[in-house]
């Protein structure tokens, strides 16, 4: 079940639903954990890392169950139980879990998630910003102590509109005494969905969807029924799928307003995108024209998420492209078995490459390295003539529902197994 087949050189053509929002999903899941009522979490994608929460969720002590119509956590009586170390390690965004429990519980022990404090992927901004909150740390055998005797709002400037770290903020703000100021706030919608949940739950927060949040702490809460929006990440995905294959597709309920700089990208392509009440409708040239340059930035801006798509897009496109990655390090992993398929691409620096389109990628074995690397692999398997064998899948399927059953909804020959 680790790889997927594809029988590539298809245009991709009909409809698709677009599941529920990952990153949405992960910390509204985990701010169930505030309210000692019962929420309804409903349109969670029924992926690994939803999975994971649930489990971490169970671990402490909630009643946790997958109905039909959503997940309905029942949080009435959180411990500070064991949670496996392998649900943390592994998984980034289990980090919004010390928000939740500081701010349920006041204090909690984690494994250190995915990594050390100063290394990649560092958490400092979380640990200034509660720490100004009344939070003291303790790092002992790579596990992270955390522990608040009295939560209190604080005004915060972050360094760098980290998303994790507002949502780390917001979570233990609403439970602190007094208000919070955070300034340079990041603006992603997943950020705006938790502040949406937790004013569902009574939380009173202005400024969300803006870099100035004003959070005011300790107003009752209570459970919440509320649906994670559409994953705007997979709709880019099948939107940078079509500008691959020259296709024509209906992704039904895409967030179009959260999609801006992805529509613009793919407009400059050559790509006709249109609203229509059922989503968001595409119509791609056979080969897709390449901008000059596409920087990553934070949203409003290109997301960091979509970058291997695009790139994925691009290697066949016409004319070239650089692509600079400014949010994460590391995120060009994807090049050399892009490479092996035949695709142009020359890394200028570690965090520039430059694409010039060609013809037809050659179908072949490749592995993924991580979830978005890969989802831009199965992209050039699309694309590309022959058969390509993605292996590594696992990691594909942490973010992807069933990009299989998808990708087969919009006629790609693509088998899991
Ligand atoms: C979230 C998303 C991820 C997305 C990213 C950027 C989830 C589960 N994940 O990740 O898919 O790619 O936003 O949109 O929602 N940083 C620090 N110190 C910190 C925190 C972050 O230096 O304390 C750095 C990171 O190393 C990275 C950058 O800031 O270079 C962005 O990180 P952040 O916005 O925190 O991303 P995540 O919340 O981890």
């Amino acid at each position: 079940m680790d790889a997927i087949h594809i029988r590539g050189g298809v245009a991709l053509h009909g409809n698709v639903l677009i599941q529920g929002s990952k990153n949405a999903a992960l910390p509204v899941l985990a701010a169930t954990l505030l309210a000692k009522e019962t929420s309804i979490i409903r349109n969670c994608p029924r992926i690994a890392d939803v999975y994971r929460m649930i489990n971490l969720l169970d671990s402490l002590g909630c009643n946790v169950s997958w109905e039909d119509g959503g997940i309905r956590v029942d949080a009435g009586n959180v411990c500070e139980g064991e949670m496996p170390a392998e649900a943390i390690t592994g998984m980034r965004s289990s980090l919004c879990l010390l928000g939740a429990m500081l701010g349920r519980c006041g204090e909690i022990v984690m494994e250190h998630p995915g990594g050390c404090v100063i290394g990649e992927r560092p958490i400092d901004i979380h640990i200034a910003a509660l720490g100004k909150m009344g939070v003291e740390f303790k790092e002992e055998g790579g596990r992270l102590y955390a522990r608040a005797s009295g939560l209190h709002g604080a005004d915060l400037t972050l360094p760098f509109a980290s998303v994790g770290a507002t949502e780390n903020i917001l979570l233990a703000a609403v439970m602190a005494e007094g208000d919070t100021v955070v300034f340079g706030a990041a603006k992603e919608p997943e950020v705006t969905a938790l502040c949406d949940f937790l004013k569902c739950c009574g939380a009173s927060i202005e400024g969300a969807g803006s870099d100035v949040l004003t959070i005011h702490g300790r107003v009752p809460l209570h459970g919440g029924d509320f649906k994670i929006p559409a994953d705007r990440i997979v709709a880019g995905t099948y939107l940078f799928g079509c500008a691959a294959t020259g296709g024509c597709v209906l992704l039904e309920e895409a967030p179009i307003g959260q999609m801006e700089a992805a529509i613009h990208l793919a407009g400059q392509m050559g790509s006709k995108c249109e609203p229509v009440s059922e989503g968001l409708y595409i119509q791609s040239p056979k080969r897709a024209a390449l901008p000059a340059l596409v920087r990553t930035e934070p949203y409003p801006g290109f997301p960091t998420d979509l970058q291997s798509m695009a790139l994925a897009a691009m290697t066949v496109g016409e004319g070239e492209c650089v692509i600079e990655e400014t949010i994460f390090e590391n995120r060009f992993r994807v090049v050399p078995p892009l490479r092996d398929m035949g695709a142009d691409i020359e890394e200028l620096d570690t965090r520039k490459v430059r694409v010039k389109g060609v013809e037809r990628l050659a179908g072949r074995s490749v592995e993924a390295m991580e979830l978005r690397g890969g989802a831009a692999l199965v992209l050039a398997g699309l694309a590309a003539q022959g058969q390509t064998l993605v292996t590594g899948c696992s990691y594909i399927f942490r973010g992807y529902e069933n990009i299989c059953r998808d990708l087969r909804e919009l006629g790609a020959r693509i088998t899991s197994g």
